[in-house]
């Protein structure tokens, strides 16, 4: 897996302009594309459904990476899958039960696409330690789910740090996947820590020269 994932999250994006911001990360070698996904009940906020995803990086097969801020995960499943996401992440604090949890990424799995399971900033990582021999990618929330654009909550340097213990003292695969506030003061620390998939909303879309920022990330790990 490589050491450093740029996943450009278009809950950020200017939806006006959906394709030509695609053509943009893409061209700035983006493989990644994260997904965003709020049902207005897990969190306070409605983004978008697996519609969007059916109609755009039709062109650039980024990867599409679904994050579920949904109550109901299973419900929407099949939704996605067959609008083509390559990973589905859904949230520990929807189930909160491990037969639940480890049937989700059973069925998940089934569809031959990677599957991640998500925790808010005050879930206790501890909880993940059942899933992690089964589990492709943790998505680590550096903020409260729901919006973009919120400031970086740097309690999650001590659960990579757990999480990163586990993985070296064990053959476990899984990525570990950070998403909120992620910018360039912060992306070091996160990648030396052990994070190899960084999602950028507001970092990257409000930038008004993508290319130079994205340079610069790529500038920040290079010694890595
Ligand atoms: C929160 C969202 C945001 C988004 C990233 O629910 O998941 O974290 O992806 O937005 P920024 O990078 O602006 O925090
Ligand atoms: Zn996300």
């Amino acid at each position: 897996m490589e050491k450093f994932i740029i996943a450009p999250s278009i809950l950020s994006a200017s939806f006006a302009n959906l394709e030509k911001e695609l053509d943009e990360v893409y061209s700035l070698g983006c493989k990644v594309l994260h997904f965003d996904v709020m049902d207005g009940h897990f969190v306070k906020n409605i983004s978008f459904g697996s519609h969007v995803l059916s109609t755009i990086n039709q062109e650039h097969k980024l990867f599409n990476d679904v994050h579920l801020m949904v109550s109901d995960p299973k419900f929407w499943i099949n939704d996605f899958v067959k609008a083509k996401a390559d990973n589905i992440t859904f949230h520990y604090e929807a189930l909160k039960n491990n037969n639940l949890i480890n049937e989700l990424i059973t069925y998940i799995r089934s569809f031959n696409i990677k599957c991640g399971i998500s925790i808010n900033p005050k879930t206790d990582v501890k909880v993940l330690l059942p899933f992690l021999d089964k589990i492709d990618l943790i998505l680590l929330m550096s903020v409260e789910p729901g919006f973009g654009g919120q400031a970086f909550n740097e309690e999650i340097y001590k659960k990579i740090e757990v999480l990163q213990g586990f993985k070296s003292k064990s053959n476990y695969k899984f990525a570990i996947e950070v998403d909120g506030g992620v910018n360039l003061t912060n992306t070091k620390n996160l990648v030396k820590l052990g994070a190899n998939i960084l999602v950028y909303g507001s970092y990257i879309f409000n930038s008004k020269n993508k290319k130079d920022s994205i340079n610069k990330l790529y500038e920040e790990v290079k010694d890595l």
